[in-house]
This record gives structure tokens, C-alpha cells and sequence, in this order.
């Protein structure tokens, strides 16, 4: 299985039959991303909630590709509203698809799209693929019940936030890492504005100087997991 990181909290996952899922698919308002929506496809397009710096160009790439889009029910139907395939789920619910198996987390934040719809509950997911489990933790703030996501799965890779202000800052995540005990830690959504601005090699240092492993992935780098 690879993993793309296009800036921000997008990724892309190519899983080991050829299969696509892309998470969160900010791209052509992303200063920081390097790949524009017109040469991103999908099979599958995961929102973790509804903000344009989330949903971004997520219906671009539908028009083009026809995924299969999986969220919570409110935003499932707000996509489903403007003529797309959804999966309607809900948090700590998990559901097999033909890739691998996706479960809903909460997520502490907010949900409404830039059109005005409020989409429900904000969310994470847990992912399993090709024998792995992968931990995106959406926008959030720091929260105990992160205890109990890495105690009830066994995280290999986990991509969260450190960019502070709308969410985590770099200790809140170190912290965030030490709930959850992952194999290695991916920081996410830092840098794409100077609001956001923080340092992942710090983040990287402090994760390390708790024993854990970090990668720091460059904007548009893809990583075989
Ligand atoms: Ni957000
Ligand atoms: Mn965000």
C-alpha cells in the first residue's frame, strides 16, 4: 500500500490491488499542494467533515471519477444532495468495502460547509488495508478518548494535526501520540497558512524523545507503507 501526502490533511491511498482512496482532497486552493485536482483520481473519497479546507475539491474529482464517497449521515446526504454516490455512516461505526475496513472516531471540532450547510459531528477514521491500521484523526483537539482508539486498535501509521489554533498544537499531538501508540506518527495540517505555521521537525523531536517514530512527509511525497 502507498501513501501520497498532498499537503494539509490530504492523502492519498493506493492499496496493493490498485485501488484509490483519497481523504480530505484540498488541492487547488492549497498553496502548499503540489497536484491539482484535475490529475487526482478516486475510487473512494473519504470527508472527515465538512470544511472547505476538507472538502475541498472533492466534487471536482467526482464529476471525473464517479467514487464512492464515505462520511457521517449529514454530510453523506449533503454530498448526496448534489448528485454523488455516499455511504452514510456514523461514529464508531465500522463498515467493510471492498479495499479494506473504515471506522468513524469523534473528533473534537466543528462542521459546516462553505455553502452554509452544517454536516454533522466532525469525525476521525480508522482505516484497515493490506494488514495495516491507519489513524487519521481529522481536524481535533486533544482528547482522552484517544486512549481507547489505540488500546481497541493497533495503529500502525497515524496522521494528526499539530498546526495549532483550529486544532492540536505540537504538544497537545505529542501528547495525542502517547494515547494512542502508534508505530509511527505523520504530522498533518501545518503550514498551508500562516495561522497554521509550525514546525514538524520539532513535533518530529518531541514524538522521538518519547520513544515513538515520526515521519515527516514533504508536500507530494508518496511513502510505500
Ligand atoms: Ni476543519
Ligand atoms: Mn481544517
Amino acid at each position: 500500500m502507498k501513501l501520497k501526502f498532498f499537503a494539509h490533511s490530504s492523502f492519498q491511498l493506493t492499496t496493493n490491488d490498485g485501488k484509490i482512496i483519497v481523504i480530505d482532497p484540498f488541492l487547488d486552493d492549497n498553496p502548499k499542494s503540489t497536484v491539482k485536482s484535475k490529475d487526482v483520481d478516486a475510487d473512494y473519497i473519504i470527508l472527515t467533515h465538512g470544511h472547505g479546507d476538507h472538502l475541498g475539491d472533492a466534487f471536482k474529482i467526482a464529476e471525473r471519477c464517479n467514487p464512492l464517497f464515505i462520511c457521517v449521515n449529514e454530510l453523506a446526504e449533503y454530498v448526496a444532495s448534489k448528485g454523488f454516490k455516499a455511504h452514510n455512516m456514523h461514529i464508531g461505526g465500522g463498515n467493510n468495502f471492498d479495499f479494506g475496513r473504515v471506522k468513524f472516531t469523534i473528533a473534537h471540532h466543528g462542521s459546516k460547509t462553505p455553502d452554509g450547510e452544517y454536516t454533522g459531528e466532525p469525525s476521525g477514521v480508522v482505516l484497515s488495508i493490506d494488514g495495516m491500521n491507519i489513524y487519521h484523526t481529522g481536524d481535533t483537539g486533544l482528547f482522552l478518548d484517544m486512549k481507547l482508539i489505540g488500546e481497541l486498535n493497533s495503529i500502525d501509521y497515524m496522521l494528526l494535526p499539530i498546526g495549532d489554533n483550529f486544532t492540536m498544537g505540537i504538544d497537545d499531538a505529542v501528547k495525542a501520540v502517547e494515547f494512542v501508540n502508534p508505530k509511527k506518527a505523520i504530522p498533518m495540517h501545518y503550514n498551508t497558512f500562516p495561522v497554521i505555521e509550525a514546525d514538524p521537525n520539532e513535533f518530529k523531536k518531541k514524538v522521538e524523545a518519547k520513544g515513538k517514530e515520526c515521519i515527516v512527509m514533504e508536500f507530494g511525497q508518496e511513502i510505500e507503507l
